[in-house]
């Protein structure tokens, strides 16, 4: 490999050795179902009770569904995407410059998933950036394109905002207070994952993202309208999520899920890739504060069952999913109650 990011301009008429998974672990491409009844739910109605009961009803079912009438401007949306092409197609060496393999920075451009941890690589480029509080975070943001900041403070400043409806939604699912996830998870850090997948060469034999589940609370997925790539994994097939107009796909995370006393799935989803097109997906995060005391809403452990999961800090729950690879275990099963 002649640099260390993917879109570097250079094209690869065959996959490198590095990316090639093994047989048994490879995507299966043809046997991906087309998925056309994700729940679509319409943050728009009147009707708040019926919003939270479809809600419920796909965290359950489902561990994600997508939104529409969510209240983030298209204008947003549309100088988001604008940003996020604009920064890959800046020349490499400019992209270098905010390149890092180290987890623990604020910002940085990176590759694959983990590099120092993994044993093949995933054809992904990922721009990763800490968005709250946004006054600590935007200064040390690419300048490059010159509306990166701007553009991308607006979208986080939305996507924050929509984010923390969806959790009162779902705490009022769940039989509690709105405020009950609000409360538990503190001062919630936003994080944003750009990730952009190039054209590959040779995609059955690799992946953009393999099945992994979120390690924060709730994700807030931006799709590329013109390409597909996201899958989730449902009753043991892998569904393709057909990218909607004007919505967004939002998942549970593993922290939703040990609150929920395992009732909401934090499901298993991955990105895959094509030969023809290069795809662009906007991940944000909300993730609990780091002191957060995660553990089994108590009214959801009374029903005989107990807690499944024992209480942490989320501090403790993150520094075990970066010590991790990818696509091992659920993270989460690490903190079972015996
Ligand atoms: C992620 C993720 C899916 C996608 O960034 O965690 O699952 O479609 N992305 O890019
Ligand atoms: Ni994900």
């Amino acid at each position: 490999m002649d640099t260390k990011v993917l879109s570097s301009g250079i094209q690869y008429s065959t996959l490198p050795e590095s990316y090639i998974r093994p047989e048994s672990e490879r995507p299966r491409l043809s046997e991906v179902w087309e998925c056309e009844d994700v729940p679509i739910i319409d943050l728009g109605s009147e009707n708040r009770a019926q919003v939270v009961h479809k809600i419920g009803e796909a965290c359950r079912l489902y561990g994600f569904f997508q939104v529409i009438n969510h209240g983030v401007a298209v204008e947003a949306v549309r100088e988001m995407t604008e940003v996020a092409h604009g920064f890959f197609k800046l020349p490499v060496e400019e992209k270098l410059k905010v390149y890092s393999e180290d987890p623990s920075k604020t910002m940085r451009l990176s590759t694959s998933f983990n590099v120092r941890k993994e044993t093949v690589h995933n054809w992904r480029d990922y721009l990763r950036l800490h968005c709250h509080p946004l006054d600590k975070y935007v200064p040390e943001w690419p300048s490059n394109p010159p509306s990166f900041k701007e553009n991308t403070r607006k979208y986080c400043e939305e996507v924050r905002e929509l984010g923390l409806r969806i959790e009162g939604y779902i705490s009022e699912s769940l039989g509690l207070e709105k405020d009950y996830i609000k409360n538990v998870l503190g001062e919630q850090g936003q994080h944003m994952a750009v990730n952009y997948y190039p054209a590959c060469p040779q995609p059955e034999l690799t992946y953009g993202l393999p099945g992994h589940t979120d390690p924060n609370a709730l994700t807030i997925l931006l799709q590329d309208l013109n390409v597909a790539g996201l899958q989730v994994l449902k009753d043991g097939n892998w569904l393709s999520v057909k990218p909607q107009p004007h919505a967004f796909v939002i998942n549970i995370g593993d922290q939703l899920q040990a609150l929920s006393n395992g009732l909401y799935k934090s499901v298993w989803h991955r990105a895959v890739v094509n030969v023809d097109k290069p795809r662009l997906s906007v991940a944000s995060f909300l993730c609990p504060s780091e002191e957060a005391l995660i553990s089994p809403a108590k009214p959801l452990t009374e029903d005989g069952s107990g807690p499944v999961y024992r209480g942490y800090t989320y501090a403790e729950y993150y520094k075990q999913f970066w010590s991790r690879n990818l696509d091992q275990e659920h993270c989460l099963e690490l903190f079972k109650n015996k």
